[in-house]
């Protein structure tokens, strides 16, 4: 039997009454008692439970209450909190706090790195506050930066194309989930695609805007969670999808969607379908040829008609420009679709912050993102590479390893349970001072399982190598002494004995 825990484990140590010493059969019916023991159904896991009882993640159909016996407030739901408030609730359970932040590993956290790294041009450290900055921006952006956005799109996705973006096709954004959020606020009525697993946010922007009707689909791991073009248009057919809204490359995969594939994609955007693509990650593109370091992907460089192809990409400077402080992002799309932004921008969020905005302009030439781009994928390269084969020699291979992203999937069913369980495994690395995102928050509105145990994404955490590779070395090792806890004393020291969380504010690390 493997458990997954490396050729040399001794098997599973369950302590004996008595003598001590086990015979092979009555070590079996250890085994076989403990995996039994060891929970089909949520409601008997630590984890599980104290994941139900968050305000908001309770299964839907059941109020949403803090404490049923305690009056509520007149009108207000609880959304449920995004895995990233309560990853960081957790972790702040088990002594997290931004004063001990650096006696812990976050791989759970999804930013890039922001310090300098080699081969990368300096970053600004001063921002300069013209009298007119302190105005209000327009709730489309200032129009330099609208400018230098779509000046960099036609550079580097649409040399020799006829039709081309100008500042009309741009809106900047105060971050990546507001231009998310404005466009799902103008989704009117319709069917809206989405699929599971993808990033964590869509599970309340999709359910806070409740006029479109999210429609599911699981990717399928033995497809390497490729989304299946023509299924989509047979699912566009005969359901009648009319957006499809996915992350390219795919956070928390680390796949992506690219050449004929992405081609079609887009056709469907002249189809009377609206695409919807999420590209923060379109920069961390690891390649295996050294020609092709510096190039990266976006659905621009298959657009026709900038106006007419309904194709709406939304990135920034949080991911691929390592500035996730800075909270200055863009919708690129036909006019069309800018001017309704702009309208439900300007009751949503206001607009993005005026002088960063004016800031960022430099940011965006094409001459300096060449060199941040080559920079990037060149170390963050080497970063994924170094958890891979850190994982390999703990016999935790990564079945469908990132080919983009900084995120890595990894599948933890050849553990014993209840290890082989994204929660359970993300509480005991809290125990270690180490952070990883369980899997279930990419299964797009987990809430509505009844047992969560059925989620696709139940045996699975993201890791994170967003963070300096000295921080990332420190979380593997805290996965390496799990397992050994494991394989030295069984699996009686896991799954229970979890902290409560504590009362009072949280403040979220940014997941
Ligand atoms: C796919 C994807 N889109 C958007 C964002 C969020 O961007 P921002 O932090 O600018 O809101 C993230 C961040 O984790 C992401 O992974």
């Amino acid at each position: 039997m493997s458990l997954g825990l490396g050729s040399d484990t001794p098997q599973l140590r369950t302590p004996q009454p008595g003598s001590g010493i086990s015979t092979p059969s009555q070590k079996f019916a250890d085994i076989v008692r403990d995996v039994m023991r060891h929970h089909k159904h949520e409601k008997e896991s630590e984890a599980h439970q104290i994941y139900r009882q968050v305000p908001g993640h309770q299964p839907k159909g059941l109020p949403q209450l803090v404490d049923p016996e305690e009056e509520t407030v007149p009108g207000i739901e609880h959304p449920g909190s995004t895995g990233v408030i309560y990853c960081s609730d957790r972790a702040m359970a088990n002594g997290f706090s931004y004063t001990s932040s650096h006696e812990w590993s976050n791989l759970g956290q999804g930013a890039p790195e922001v310090g300098p790294i080699p081969g990368a041009p300096e970053r600004p450290n001063t921002i300069q506050m013209p009298l007119d900055s302190l105005e209000y921006a327009p709730t489309t952006g200032v129009k330099v930066l609208r400018e230098a956005v779509a000046k960099l799109y036609n550079h580097t996705y649409r040399q020799g194309k006829q039709s081309q973006y100008t500042y009309e096709n741009v809106c900047i954004v105060p971050g990546g989930r507001s231009g998310l959020s404005r466009v799902a606020a103008v989704i009117g009525d319709v069917y809206t695609s989405y699929q599971i697993p993808d990033y964590t946010a869509y599970d309340q922007v999709l359910s806070a805007f409740r006029r479109l009707v999210p429609v599911p689909t699981a990717l399928d791991p033995k497809n390497k969670y490729r989304l299946d073009i023509e299924q989509t248009k047979r699912d566009i057919r005969t359901q009648g999808l009319q957006v499809i809204l996915a992350s390219n490359p795919r956070n928390p995969t680390g796949q992506v969607i690219r050449g004929n594939d992405l081609k079609e994609l887009v056709a469907l955007g002249r189809e009377g379908t609206t695409v919807v693509l999420d590209e923060f990650y379109s920069w961390y593109i690891y390649p295996d040829r050294a020609e092709d370091y510096g190039k990266s992907i976006s659905s621009a460089k298959y657009v026709n008609d900038v106006d007419k192809d309904s194709v709406v990409i939304i990135d920034g400077l949080t991911k691929n420009w390592r500035l996730p402080g800075w909270r200055v992002c863009w919708v690129v799309g036909p006019k069309n679709l800018i001017t309704a932004l702009s309208q439900s921008g300007s009751f949503l969020d206001g607009g993005a912050n005026h002088p960063m905005q004016l800031a960022a302009v430099p940011l965006l030439d094409p001459a300096y993102v060449a060199i941040e781009k080559v920079a990037l994928q060149r170390h963050f390269k080497k970063k994924r590479d170094h958890i891979l084969a850190r994982l390999h020699e703990l016999h935790l291979d990564v079945e469908i390893p990132p080919t983009s992203t900084f995120y890595i999937w990894l599948n933890l069913d050849k553990l014993p349970p209840p290890l082989n369980n994204g929660l359970t495994f993300f509480e005991e690395l809290l125990k270690e001072k180490t952070i990883v995102i369980p899997g279930i928050f990419f299964d797009i509105n987990p809430a509505h399982r009844r047992n969560l145990f059925n989620s696709p994404c139940h045996n699975f955490v993201r890791l994170s190598f967003g963070p300096p590779l000295d921080d990332l070395d420190r979380g593997v090792d805290a996965i390496a002494n799990v397992l050994k806890k494991a394989r030295k004393s069984g699996m009686q020291a896991f799954g229970h004995s979890y902290k409560k969380s504590i009362e009072g504010p949280i403040e979220p690390a940014h997941v």
